[in-house]
C-alpha cells in the first residue's frame, strides 16, 4: 500500500472513496460537515433514518453521492467527541481500513487525521492511521500454497492543506517505518522454527544491515566459546542448530554518544530441554524468539527513521532441545561473568542466554541496556496479553520505559524487583540457581539477570503474554516494537 498527501476541501477531491469521520451524539467532524453541505445533507439524512450514529468503529458506505467528487463515501464512526484518546482514534481508523479492504476501492482519500485527539498532533493522527492501516492488511501467507486474493487498495492519500502538508508527510513516513518494523517482528515469530532459526536471524541481520548501512557482527560457536559463555552454551547443547549472537549497530549520532543496548531472547524453538514441556501448545515455542524479533524490527524501524542516536541491537540465538549431549537437571556451569550457575530446570534457559549476552552488552560502555524476553509463563500469570512487564532497579528508566508504552499503545506495567527476592535462588552448590520456585516466577527471572546487569543502567521487559496471540487468531503482535522506537525517538530528540 502506498501513502501520499492530497490537497484541496473533501468534497472536490477525486478518488474510489473518501473517508470522513462522524461522533456519536449526532455530531459530524469538519471534513464530514463539508460532505454533508456539498451533498445537500445526505449525511444528516442518514443520521435521521438511523444509519449513521457515529458509534466508535462504527462504517456507513455511500455510493455516488451529488456534489461530492470521490465515487464513494465511507463515515466512520469516532464515538463521542470528548472521549476520544489515541486508543479510540486508532479503533475507528482499524474500522475504517477494515471496512474499506471490504470495498472495490483501489484508492482512497482519508479525512480522519484532524480529529483532535488530546496530547496528539496531526502527525500523531496521520501515523495512527498508517500503522492501522498496515495492521489491518497484514497477511502471511508465505507458507501456504494458495496466496490469499491481493489487496484491492493500492493507494491511501491523507487530506492535507499548505499549513498541514509537512505534518502528513513527517507521519507517513514514520507510520511507515514503525509498521516495516512490526511486520519483521510479526513475520519473524510467526515464521516456524524449522525456517526461522539461529542462522536465519543472523541472515535477516545481515540483509538488514546491507539495507540500512548498519555494521553487523555474527558471533558463531568458536567465538562464543573463546568469550567463555558457559551459561548461554548449556541452553544450545542438546541442539544441532549451529547457535549465534548477533550484534547490529546503528549509529545515528556522535560517536562519543554512549550506546542504547538492546538485548533480545531468541530462541528459535524452546522444547524445555532435558526439562520437557507438555505437548499442549508447545507449537507456540516458535514464539520464544520474539525478543530477539523485536530488536531486529526496532533497528529497522529507528534506521529507517533515521533517528540521532546510536543503538546497539544484540540477538541472542538458539534452540533448547533435549538429547544425549543435553544439560541436565542439576549440571553446573559458569557463566561469562564468572559466577556459577546450578540449572535445576533446563527450562528455565532464557536467563542462561540473556546472563551472557549482558555481560557481553558491557563492551559497549552503554547509556543504558533494555533486554526484551519471551521470559517466564509467570509474567503470563500475572499481567495476561495487555500489558509487558517491566522490571528495572532505575526508576528514571523506568519512568521513560512507562511513558513511551503509553504514547506508543503498547503499554507495560512496573513490576517489582528487590533484593528480598534473590533468596529464592540459593544453591547449595554454586553461586545461585536458574530458578526460584513459583512464587513471584516473573520477578525471581527478572532478579537472575539483575545479577549480570550491575555494571549499567537496565531494564527488562517480559513479553511472554503480549508477543504473540494463541487461538483462532494465533500470530505475532510485533509488541514491543513500537514501544521501544519510541522510547529511542524520545531519546533522540530529547
Ligand atoms: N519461553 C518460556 C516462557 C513462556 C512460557 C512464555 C509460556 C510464554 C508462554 C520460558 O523459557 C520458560 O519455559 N519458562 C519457565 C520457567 C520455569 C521453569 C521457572 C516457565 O515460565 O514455566
Ligand atoms: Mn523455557
Ligand atoms: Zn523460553
Amino acid at each position: 500500500m502506498e501513502f501520499s498527501t492530497k490537497a484541496g476541501s473533501p468534497e472536490k477531491l477525486k478518488g474510489a472513496c473518501l473517508v470522513v469521520g462522524a461522533y456519536a451524539d449526532r455530531k459530524l467532524s469538519a471534513s464530514a460537515s463539508l460532505v454533508d453541505a456539498a451533498s445537500k445533507g445526505a449525511l444528516t439524512n442518514a443520521i435521521k433514518h438511523g444509519d449513521l450514529n457515529g458509534k466508535r468503529g462504527s462504517t456507513l458506505l455511500l455510493h455516488g453521492l451529488p456534489g461530492i467528487q470521490a465515487e464513494r463515501v465511507l463515515v466512520v464512526g469516532l464515538g463521542k467527541q470528548d472521549e476520544l484518546t489515541d486508543r479510540t482514534f486508532a479503533e475507528a481508523a482499524r474500522a475504517a481500513f477494515r471496512a474499506l479492504t471490504q470495498t472495490g476501492a483501489k484508492d482512497a482519500v482519508v479525512c480522519l487525521a484532524e480529529a483532535a485527539v488530546p496530547k496528539r498532533t496531526h502527525a500523531d493522527n496521520v501515523r495512527q492511521c498508517v500503522t492501522a492501516a498496515r495492521e489491518v492488511t497484514y497477511r502471511f501467507d508465505v507458507l501456504k500454497s494458495k496466496k490469499e486474493e491481493p489487496l484491492v487498495l493500492k493507494k491511501v492519500a491523507f487530506a492535507s492543506d499548505k499549513a498541514s502538508a509537512a505534518a502528513v508527510e513527517a507521519g507517513i513516513a514514520e507510520g511507515t517505518a514503525l509498521s516495516n518494523g512490526i511486520d519483521l517482528a510479526k513475520t519473524l515469530g510467526n515464521l516456524p522454527g524449522n525456517v526461522c532459526t539461529p542462522t536465519y536471524l543472523a541472515d535477516t541481520a545481515k540483509k538488514l544491515a546491507r539495507e540500512f548501512h548498519l555494521k553487523v557482527d555474527i558471533l558463531d560457536r568458536k567465538h562464543i566459546e573463546a568469550l567463555k559463555m558457559g551459561s548461554f552454551l548449556s541452553v544450545t547443547r542438546g541442539s544441532d542448530e549451529p547457535p549465534k549472537i548477533v550484534c547490529l549497530t546503528y549509529s545515528g549520532a556522535a560517536a562519543k554518544n554512549a550506546p542504547v543496548v538492546l538485548i533480545g531472547k531468541g530462541i528459535t524453538f524452546d522444547t524445555g530441554g532435558i526439562s520437557i514441556k507438555p505437548a499442549d501448545a508447545m507449537d507456540e515455542m516458535k514464539y520464544d524468539m520474539c525478543g530477539a524479533a523485536s530488536v531486529l524490527g526496532t533497528m529497522r524501524a529507528i534506521a529507517e527513521m533515521n533517528l540521532k542516536i546510536n543503538v546497539v541491537g544484540i540477538v541472542a540465538a538458539c534452540e533448547n532441545m533435549p538429547s544425549g549431549t543435553a544439560t541436565k537437571p542439576g549440571d553446573i556451569v559458569t557463566s561469562m561473568s564468572g559466577q556459577t550457575v546450578e540449572i535445576l530446570n533446563t527450562d528455565a534457559e532464557g536467563r542462561l542466554i540473556l546472563a551472557d549476552a549482558l555481560t557481553y552488552a558491557e563492551r559497549f560502555k552503554p547509556a543504558c541496556v533494555i533486554d526484551i524476553a519471551t521470559l517466564t509463563g509467570a509474567c503470563v500469570i500475572a499481567l495476561g496479553n495487555i500489558n509487558s512487564g517491566l522490571f528495572s532497579p532505575d526508576d528514571q528508566l523506568a519512568a521513560e520505559l512507562l511513558a513511551a508504552g503509553q504514547a506508543a499503545s503498547d503499554p507495560t506495567w512496573r513490576m517489582p524487583l528487590e533484593e528480598e527476592y534473590q533468596e529464592q535462588l540459593k544453591s547449595n552448590f554454586a553461586d545461585f540457581a536458574n530458578i526460584g520456585g513459583r512464587p513471584g516466577g516473573s520477578i525471581t527471572a527478572a532478579c537472575f539477570l539483575w545479577r549480570f546487569a550491575k555494571n549499567f543502567r537496565w531494564a527488562h521487559l517480559d513479553i511472554a503474554g503480549t508477543a504473540w496471540k494463541s487461538g483462532s487468531a494465533k500470530g505475532g503482535t510485533g509488541r514491543p516494537v513500537a514501544l521501544l522506537t519510541t522510547f529511542l525517538k524520545q531519546r533522540a530528540s530529547a
